[in-house]
């Protein structure tokens, strides 16, 4: 606990000399002297005076440092069978002759890539060349459907989109191709297209349109990484927010780069050499992370896994990868484990593997219940950490310090802050709030490294999103307290953004896709616990009051247009037909007193509420 409380408080005493020697563990193109510039808003620009390229220290710099022969990137595809692994001088070529097909592309320094590819090799490769070259990249999850990814596009406006012939969900094989063309006719910018065909799905080619990946490759040759002002952005990723229109987070190269190396041996207590296989998805920043950046640039091997934790094919798959590859840590979100959980209670798979080289497992993405962490403590003998971090920080605010020595973990809580984090609970004027007392989440300014440096594109949307709320803070959108002993305990959002089997996803964007059907006059989404998947949506709709549509076939059509518009992932299988809602007399519907409803949980009435029959109204449907 010394070894902690002595980290944390050099980071915060002196948060340039902490910083700045963090830096020098790494090969910059040019060393910084100036560790942090804090702008107007409060968010700083780190490293200002450094040059550095993200894709070198994950490839390069490793081979310079002698682990050219050593496995970079291991690639465990249950759902084709198949298996591969790419050394670092391997996957270094790979990334440097995809660079220059970028180039031939026409794509340049600061242009929008977009990356659309399942969980395979090529999402990595495609990455790391777009950092080569200065590209900045924006993956979207495989799982969204072609109306996010129109948006995203028009969004980022980018030059080129990268996908793949098809993505393999369990038995399903999904063609990709269609996707891009539909969201390629609904967006407004017309990007060309690579595509790498597997052989499961040959996708159809458009002349003039669409390059095949592989035959892009035949004439090209490796290009160096250039070198970039630490500042320059190395990704967008989007997140949900509370409207449909998700927000694109924005990474840097150089911040990014330590943090994320600091957080390798601090929160996972890894060396180089070392296998960390994160069960997650590319798509997520999980993946940006800790699947891609953070294992290569610290000189680990990555486990790239397609497949499930459960039925590819049963629920000793993560601990089948643990004994092929001799993995460390694993890392995944509470959800895949409750889904082992179901399927293998007991832990009756997990016998037939070696499990000798597991030091410890991670979960994160969804608070970790208490009774899944029991779970899993007491079947594999191992710590099981949760730790806390969301899109935006792009690296752990709260975790166990296992690097410098792990403290003893609390059932519910993450941890700690991570050093570099002052976290705040407040009350709705600001306050701090007293131990054990809940409320908002708040991180003091400026934040540390590796954290989100804008949102593409709307500097207002940075400020209303994050930065106004509680002047001098971030405002993470989650809700908890810090008990007398300063573990953090994150409870839930404090916002209409739910989490569905690890996926973060708004309930606003969801009421946005109800609210369009011709027979609906209002609707609200919110979330309701589930034992699997942690919440999954529940939509209420009120009925204009001259439709006839029969229930069953409207409560169809708005499931159809869901998985439409935003995709399978969103699980919203569940609609109630209502005469109201229960609102404030101003007309704002009262979504957390549904919410009590749904959990079953006394429900607090407000004296603003306008009409409270319409509680009654809401239980009456659900009995
Ligand atoms: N591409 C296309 N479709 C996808 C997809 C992808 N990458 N991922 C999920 N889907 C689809 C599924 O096929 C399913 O479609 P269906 O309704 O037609 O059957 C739907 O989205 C829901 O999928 P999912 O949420 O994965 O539910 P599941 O019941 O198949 O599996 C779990 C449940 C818990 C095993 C699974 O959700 C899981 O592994 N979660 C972990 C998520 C995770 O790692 N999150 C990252 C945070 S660290
Ligand atoms: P994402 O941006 O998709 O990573 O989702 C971030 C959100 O997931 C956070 O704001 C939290 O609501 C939730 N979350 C992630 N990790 C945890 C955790 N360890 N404990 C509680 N909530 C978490």
């Amino acid at each position: 606990m010394q070894a902690y409380k002595n980290v944390y408080s050099e980071a915060q005493q002196d948060p340039e000399g902490f910083w700045l020697e963090q830096a020098r563990r790494l090969n910059w193109f040019k060393t910084p002297k100036v560790a942090a510039q804090v702008k107007k808003n409060g968010l700083a620009d780190w490293f200002p005076d450094g040059e550095v390229n993200i894709s070198y220290l994950a490839l390069d710099a490793q081979i310079e440092a002698g682990r050219g022969e050593q496995v970079a990137l291991y690639y465990d595809s249950p759902v084709t069978q198949s298996k591969a692994s790419y050394t670092f001088n391997q996957l270094r070529e790979q990334v440097a002759c995809f660079a220059h097909v970028l180039k031939q592309q026409g794509v340049e320094k600061g242009d929008r890539v977009i990356i659309y590819l399942p969980m395979i090799p090529q999402a990595a490769i495609a990455m790391l060349a777009c950092a080569r070259i200065g590209a900045i990249h924006s993956v979207v999850f495989g799982g969204f459907a072609a109306h996010e990814l129109a948006v995203r596009i028009d969004d980022a406006a980018p030059k080129l989109i990268i996908t793949a012939s098809c993505g393999i969900e369990g038995t399903k094989v999904l063609p990709y191709k269609p996707i891009v063309d539909k969201a390629l006719a609904e967006a407004i910018y017309k990007p060309r297209t690579i595509v790498y065909q597997r052989e499961q799905c040959q996708a159809e080619m458009q002349e003039g349109q669409d390059t095949d990946w592989e035959r892009a490759l035949t004439t090209a040759s490796p290009v160096e990484a250039v070198p970039l002002p630490a500042t320059h952005p190395l990704y967008i990723l989007y997140t949900s927010g509370t409207t449909g229109k998700p927000k694109g987070v924005v990474r840097d190269h150089g911040g990014y780069a330590v943090a994320l190396n600091f957080s390798m041996n601090y929160v996972y207590g890894l060396k180089p050499g070392e296998i960390f296989f994160t069960a997650s998805d590319v798509g997520w920043v999980v993946g940006h992370s800790y699947i891609v950046y953070g294992p290569l640039l610290f000189g680990c091997s990555s486990v790239l896994y397609e497949g499930k934790p459960v039925n590819t094919p049963d629920a000793g798959a993560f601990w089948r990868i643990v004994q092929d590859y001799k993995v460390s840590a694993i890392f995944s979100a509470p959800t895949a484990f409750r889904a082992i959980k179901k399927e293998d209670p007991e832990g009756e798979f997990m016998q037939h593997y070696n499990l000798s080289s597991l030091k410890r497992i991670y979960m994160a993405g969804e608070r970790l219940d208490p009774a899944t962490y029991e779970w899993a403590t007491e079947l594999t003998d191992l710590p099981v950490y949760d730790h806390w971090w969301q899109t935006e920080s792009g690296w752990p605010m709260c975790a166990n310090p296992v690097g410098i020595g792990a403290v003893k973990a609390k059932p519910g809580s993450s941890a700690f802050p991570v050093p570099g984090y002052e976290i705040n609970v407040l009350d709705p004027l600001g306050k701090s709030l007293r131990s054990k007392e809940e409320g908002a989440i708040c991180v003091r300014l400026p934040l540390p490294p590796g954290c989100l440096t804008t949102v593409w594109g709307d500097e207002q949307r940075l400020h209303s999103s994050y930065l106004s709320a509680f002047p001098g803070y971030y405002c993470s959108g989650d809700g908890g307290y810090i008990d007398e002993q300063g573990y953090v305990f994150i409870m839930g959002r404090t916002d209409d953004v739910i989490n569905v089997a690890g996926h973060r996803l708004s309930t606003g964007e969801m009421e946005e896709i109800l609210a369009a059907h011709k027979d609906v006059a209002e609707c609200a989404v919110v979330a309701q616990p589930d034992e699997l998947k942690g919440e999954l949506p529940v939509g209420f709709v009120i009925l204009k009051n001259a439709s006839t549509i029969d229930h069953e076939q409207l409560q169809q059509e708005l499931i159809q247009s869901i998985r439409a518009e935003i995709g399978a992932i969103a699980c919203l299988k569940t609609l109630h037909v209502v005469p109201r809602l229960p609102k404030t007399r101003s007309g704002k519907i009262l979504r957390r007193l549904i919410r009590q409803v749904l959990q079953g949980d006394d429900v607090a009435v407000p004296s603003t509420i306008d009409d409270p029959s319409s509680i009654d109204a809401i239980k009456k449907t659900m009995r």
